[in-house]
């Protein structure tokens, strides 16, 4: 059986391209057993698994939860607010108060960038990062490239335009280095204050004009401007962002080429994208949400071999 050289899923940095397709092409035979009249498989019987969520989530923690019980895993979530953290508890204490109750994995989001590998050097129980602060979000990466392989096939020499709040994403740092390792050709879009500086040594290209980046990309990933994480203004105003960097139904329609449009979640509609961009036929936005599942299946059932 193919085994995958990590422990942890603490990002995508620490994977190779053989970890890459062997995550992919796992998740595509549970993406095939999903869609069957019985969802659930034994694979993970006896193992418990805790979903440790200290930010909030809608998709990862619901995609992750759906993952372990189609594995026939036993799940236990925690959400820091309500718990005793509130009180002060550290996260490893904390931490170790779970795994004092005989549980196996642990999936984790924090706020603070490093907090997975911060534990993983810490406890016997492999960790999950469902996303750390502005650092790395794994498990999106690898649906956003699943997603994109089954409607383009091999991605080698595709063309991936990121657009929007790249310097406080977690979703574009780990979709750079997944695509790169699947030989993509990268472009990030979005006005210079929402780009880090010497992003380019990353081997990207860089534009601050969105029609530039669709005309030059086959796939665009957008993402949410992320005002919780911004403690300065990053452009005058919302409206002024959507004017310039928003996208409509009309952009994609005009550029007379087949063109998928993504967004990993949540949506700021009128801002970002346009209603009718979103649910428009170029968007696969909802397959994405559905292949998170498999995805996250593959992860968890592969990390459960090591
Ligand atoms: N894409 C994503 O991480 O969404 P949630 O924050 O809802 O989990």
């Amino acid at each position: 059986m193919t085994k995958l050289s990590v422990r942890h899923l603490l990002g995508i940095k620490n994977l190779n391209e053989n970890d890459i397709q062997t995550i992919l092409d796992t998740a595509a035979q549970f993406k095939e057993v999903i869609n069957r009249p019985i969802k659930k498989v034994p694979s993970l019987r006896d193992i418990t698994i805790a979903n440790v969520f200290f930010e909030n989530s809608t998709r990862t923690r619901l995609s992750f939860e759906l993952a372990e019980k189609r594995l026939s895993a036993d799940v236990v979530n925690f959400s820091a607010s309500g718990s005793s953290v509130t009180k002060g508890e550290t996260l490893l204490d904390t931490v170790n108060n779970i795994l004092a109750m005989k549980v196996d994995m642990i999936v984790m989001r924090h706020s603070s960038p490093g907090a997975p590998h911060y534990l993983s050097t810490r406890i016997p129980a492999n960790v999950v990062n469902a996303g750390d602060g502005t650092h790395e979000h794994p498990t999106q990466a690898l649906l956003d490239a699943f997603s994109m392989r089954e409607k383009l096939g091999d991605l080698a020499g595709k063309k991936i335009a990121i657009i929007g709040d790249i310097t406080h994403s977690r979703v574009a740092l780990s979709n750079i280095f997944c695509l790169q390792k699947l030989g993509a050709e990268i472009m990030v879009c979005g006005p210079s204050t929402l780009i880090p500086k010497h992003l380019d040594e990353l081997g990207v290209k860089i534009s601050h004009n969105v029609k530039e980046a669709l005309a030059w990309c086959d796939v665009a990933n957008v993402l949410r401007i992320q005002l919780e994480r911004q403690q300065i203004k990053y452009f005058p105003s919302l409206r002024e962002y959507s004017l310039y960097y928003g996208i409509n139904k009309a952009m994609l329609d005009d550029l007379n080429k087949e063109i998928v449009l993504m967004h990993p979640g949540p949506i700021n509609r009128g801002v970002e994208l346009s209603s009718d961009a979103a649910d428009s036929p170029h968007s696969i936005i909802l397959d994405q949400v559905e292949n998170g599942v498999a995805v996250r299946m593959a992860v968890l059932y592969l990390l459960a071999q090591q």
